[in-house]
């Protein structure tokens, strides 16, 4: 009988993954932070899945330098095609004779990484918190784990993975520590760090962080890692929240799978806010703000343990998968331990992200589909708030339609059906469809849903009624100074006393919303009377500096530029370069000439792309 070999679902990646999965990964490495590497081997137990005898292994890479490669313990032939960019060049390795359906191969490749790897930055001792020591992390998502070791980068494969990592620092990843021979002394000055990740997880999640990291506890299974000077400030803004949440989420959904749920706080250079890295999640040093008021990122990067972690977007396509279902599962833990208006309140603020977005690319743009079409693209390039809050707002939708007791009872079988495993959008519409089969009300509310305007539809979706109870008043203020200054209100400390720092946030969003910007004399007044411009919420501070920007009070100019200098995450670096780029646009290249070292591979290439327009755009 032919064999049908059929596409792969994932366009994003050169590995030929229908022939053959890697089920165990074992990654050998040795962090030498004088030459900005990682030296050492990876080893992939791989599974044929096909019965058409497969005779090569096709694999993932960027910019890696490869060695010997041994295919069950024998020196074997390989060559690396011609590169595709994004996508890096494959890794064709020539097995000697076809291998069956079911049977196992054991490929060792020697691998060192190169100074074009996209996945880790290095920092220098004076580029961290207390400038005694080097210090390096890796950021893998979306397809940059092949910029690291040879890989099958899609998250529609997923293996479990031991780790062996050699460092003179203290090392984190996304594995639990195996404690006994742990801090084995090697001859060097290095000590062996082993780790193992006994769920199966794709590519996207091996994590990898060393530097001068120490470590407190923020609940009884969680810790924060962060440097030393910072230890204290860390577990002060986690420790009230974490484990509230963990609590709050394992209710809704089911206990907590992989043991301890640990942060690092990183350095400032971290391009997001935060990443759901199996054991650790990684974050911004920004969302210490000293008020706790940005710990809604740690209940976002907490849900990913189901969404995203075990149930996983099989491509990239259907990344709203991953990132829907973790912020309506992020706003359902808000609710739980603040009451169901915040939960309406973060939704409001996502629904101006949503629009924002869809009026950055345009109505009609095909990134603004839920459920997208990435051959031939990057999806760093796709990345935006749409499938977010497009799909929070489609689960929304689905939870008012069928009723929230119902809806809560498939949360769970949807996560138990999926665990371990990936999915596409037709598989989520095909589980929830088939949920309800006995249940003919729900049922018939499910058929008459226009799932193809939800899923292929371009644009904004219906607007749902939020509550708008926590906005009302800060909407009722900023309408207060759109009066201005025809209008006798005068701005006064009392106006936003008693109000949470996400509160002025939708403030400033709407006075950005302003068809008439402010003056530059209101900006700086409101500036001065609300102490926005010294806030340590960086959220406070970066949309004040904007409404400064718009308003064209060059006051901002300088702390813009040096907010520039202190924080590389995504969020605010772009808008800020683009704003300030419109304000003062010699200012704008100036400080990035002076901090692009200090930002990210992939945050440097994205401002690179936003200033000068590089990279064929
Ligand atoms: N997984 C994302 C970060 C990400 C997405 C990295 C795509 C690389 C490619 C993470 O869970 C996330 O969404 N972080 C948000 C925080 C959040 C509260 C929405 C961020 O970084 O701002
Ligand atoms: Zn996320």
């Amino acid at each position: 009988m032919a064999t049908v070999i059929h596409p792969a679902r994932d366009p994003n990646t050169l590995s030929n993954y229908n022939n053959w999965v890697s089920t165990h990964i074992v990654a050998n490495f040795d962090i030498i932070f004088e030459q900005k590497k990682l030296v050492g081997n990876v080893i992939h137990k791989l599974k044929s899945v096909t019965d058409a005898e497969s005779t090569e292994i096709l694999l993932d890479t960027s910019h890696v330098d490869i060695g010997d490669v041994q295919v069950n313990g024998q020196s074997s032939p390989w060559e690396l095609l011609p590169p595709l960019e994004p996508y890096g060049a494959a890794l064709r390795i020539k097995l000697n004779q076809g291998v069956g359906l079911n049977e196992m191969v054991e490929v060792n490749i020697s691998v060192k990484t190169t100074e074009r790897c996209t996945a880790l930055q290095w920092l220098t001792p004076a580029q961290t918190s207390n400038k005694k020591h080097p210090y390096m992390f890796s950021q893998c998502q979306a397809i940059h784990a092949r910029s690291i070791f040879p890989c099958q980068d899609t998250p529609d494969v997923k293996s479990t993975i031991d780790f062996n990592i050699t460092s003179s620092l203290p090392v984190i990843a996304s594995g639990l520590p195996v404690r006994d021979t742990t801090k084995a002394t090697l001859d060097t000055e290095k000590v062996l760090y082993k780790f193992h990740q006994k769920l199966p997880i794709p590519s996207y999640l091996f994590a990898l962080a060393s530097g001068d990291i120490s470590e407190a506890a923020i609940g009884p299974r969680s810790v924060v890692a962060t440097s030393p000077d910072k230890l204290n400030e860390c577990q002060w803004e986690l420790e009230a929240d974490t484990e509230k949440f963990i609590h709050a989420i394992e209710g809704i959904v089911y206990p907590y799978a992989w043991g301890e749920y640990n942060v690092l706080i990183l350095p400032p250079s971290f391009p997001y806010g935060g990443m759901e890295n199996p054991i650790f999640t990684f974050a911004t040093p920004s969302i210490i703000s000293k008020d706790r008021e940005n710990v809604d990122v740690i209940a976002h990067e907490l849900a990913h343990s189901w969404s995203g972690n075990l149930v996983t977007n099989a491509s990239w396509e259907h990344f709203w998968l991953n990132e829907g279902w973790t912020t309506y599962l992020e706003r359902r833990i808000l609710a739980a331990v603040h009451g169901e208006a915040y939960r309406h309140f973060s939704a409001i603020i996502g629904w101006k992200a949503l629009a924002d977005s869809v009026e950055h690319f345009g109505h009609d743009h095909p990134f603004t589909k839920l459920v997208t079409d990435l051959k031939g693209k990057d999806p760093d390039d796709a990345f935006s708030s749409i499938p977010y809050e497009k799909g929070f707002n489609f689960l929304f939708h689905l939870e008012t339609l069928i009723g929230k007791d119902k809806f809560d009872q498939f949360i769970p079988h949807y996560f138990t059906k999926f665990k371990g495993k990936s999915l596409d959008s037709y598989e989520f519409k095909a589980t929830i469809i088939d949920f309800f089969q006995s249940d003919p009300e729900a049922l018939k509310l499910l058929n008459g849903l226009d799932w193809d305007a939800w899923l292929y539809a371009p644009g904004l979706p219906p607007k749902p009624n939020f509550d708008t109870s926590l906005v009302d008043v800060v909407y009722e203020l900023s309408r207060k100074w759109q009066s201005l200054p025809e209008s006798t209100f005068e701005p006064h400390p009392s106006d936003v006393q008693g109000l949470t720092a996400n509160q002025i946030v939708v403030f400033l969003e709407q006075v950005l919303l302003f068809e008439r910007p402010i003056t530059a004399e209101l900006s700086r007044l409101m500036g001065e009377v609300y102490g926005l411009a010294k806030s340590e919420n960086i959220e406070v501070a970066n949309l004040y500096f904007q409404v400064g920007l718009r308003a064209g009070d060059v006051t901002v100019h300088g702390p813009t530029a040096d907010l520039l200098s202190r924080i590389g995450r995504m969020k605010f670096v772009r808008p800020l370069y683009r704003n300030l780029q419109k304000a003062n646009r010699s200012l704008a290249v100036e400080t990035f000439e002076i901090n692009k070292e200090f930002y990210h591979p992939i945050c440097r290439a994205m401002v690179e792309k936003d200033l000068f327009g590089k990279k064929g755009e």
